[in-house]
């Protein structure tokens, strides 16, 4: 039963060969959809969204309806971790995360304790499998969470940040309370998406949107290691085939190189680093997945194209490569623009393989 039909990506992610290069897109399913819009004011709001299985698998299924993708990914966010380690997570409208109650010392983060995940998180399970049956096997489904140095930015500062002034304070005053915080966002990681895997998830991404903001050392201190620590203690063998996991650092340009020595699959690569320098740097060890810059889906289809095409050649020859842009669509697209990217990754692709 559930017997996969397109298995491109999951392919790519092993990088087996593949008659094209698959493709699926950060934030897939979002705002610059109507569709979404709709849903999500039947919800209420993002969160309730989340906490509903029925519409976060409606959302989820939306952009497949749409685009030819070969992955769908769950609807949720990174935040739901933090969340259920009690902070308060709310989103006001227009304005992102805000936390109730951050985390700013010690003696906050010594009370902090791994939550009943199962319990807690249950609704995000029940989303995974509720989308597992809905795609009937149609494409894998990529389940995910944040970086616990990512996660931890907003459960310190308690909101999105530009400078991370008091985490980067809390790393240099007091760097054992923050790697106190990290493991516990670390080892509730670690149960959070074995339990995503239990539930159907078919390819497990890591977003660590904020690594790049730290000092190379910093970086493998508080962002690599746990991010290492969680590919160690994922349950990835119970099926058939090892579920593929994909670390994605934006910003990270060299530091692939350490990133690919973790036992992950593949990396996401934004678009500041080409996709051949970042094939170099990892030396065919795991697949890329990349990295059109989203600004480019504002522009006309003749240059979204042009940037396909400029984004395949950057790769060359050879599988090892999902194609997707460099980070989240964001919310101004047209969504014509969106298959405009599609349909070229379909049509210009086949000839960088045998
Ligand atoms: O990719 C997908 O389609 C799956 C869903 C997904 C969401 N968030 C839905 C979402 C995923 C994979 C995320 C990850 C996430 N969430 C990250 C890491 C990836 C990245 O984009 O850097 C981060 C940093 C977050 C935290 C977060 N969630 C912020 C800062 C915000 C507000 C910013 C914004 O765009 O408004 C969110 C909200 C959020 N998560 C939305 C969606 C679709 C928008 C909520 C809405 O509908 O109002």
């Amino acid at each position: 039963m559930n017997e996969l039909q397109n298995d491109l990506f999951l392919r790519a992610l092993r990088r087996e060969p593949v008659p094209r290069t698959p493709v699926w897109i950060m934030r897939q399913a979002g705002r610059y959809l109507p569709e979404y819009r709709e849903v999500r004011a039947i919800a209420g709001d993002f969160m309730s969204l989340c906490r509903n299985a029925e519409l976060a698998c409606e959302v989820t299924l939306q952009p497949l309806r749409r685009y030819q993708l070969d992955a769908a990914i769950l609807f949720s966010d990174i935040l739901t971790v933090p969340d259920a380690l009690g902070l308060g997570l709310s989103f006001a409208a227009g304005e992102g995360p805000r936390f109730a109650r951050p985390v700013q010392n010690a003696a906050a983060i010594r009370k902090l304790a791994v939550p009943d995940v199962k319990s807690d998180l249950g609704y995000v399970f029940e989303a995974v499998r509720t989308i597992r049956t809905a795609l009937a096997g149609k494409v894998p489904l990529i389940g995910f969470a944040g970086s616990p140095w990512t996660v931890a930015t907003y459960m310190v500062e308690g909101r999105s940040s530009r400078d991370f002034a008091t985490i980067k304070g809390l790393a240099k005053e007091d760097p054992d309370a923050l790697l106190q915080l990290l493991d516990v966002v670390t080892e509730t990681t670690v149960q959070y998406l074995n339990a995503q895997i239990e539930a159907g998830a078919q390819a497990i991404m890591v977003f660590d949107t904020w690594g790049s903001a730290l000092e190379p050392d910093d970086y493998r201190r508080f962002s690599l290691a746990n991010m290492q620590t969680i590919i160690d203690n994922l349950a990835l063998n119970q099926g058939k085939e090892p579920v593929p996991v994909i670390l994605f650092t934006k910003g990270a340009g060299e530091l692939l190189r350490d990133m690919a020595q973790t036992g992950c699959n593949a990396l996401g690569v934004d678009w500041t680093t080409d996709l051949a320098t970042a094939r170099r740097y990892v030396q065919d060890k795991v697949a890329l997945q990349g990295n059109l810059d989203p600004a480019t889906l504002r522009e006309s289809p003749e240059v979204i194209r042009q940037g396909v095409a400029d984004t395949l050649a950057s790769y060359g020859h050879g599988p090892g490569h999902v194609f997707n842009l460099g980070h989240g669509i964001t919310p101004d697209v047209d969504p014509e623009h969106l298959g405009v990217l599609v349909d070229a990754v379909h049509e210009l692709s086949p000839q960088y393989h045998d």
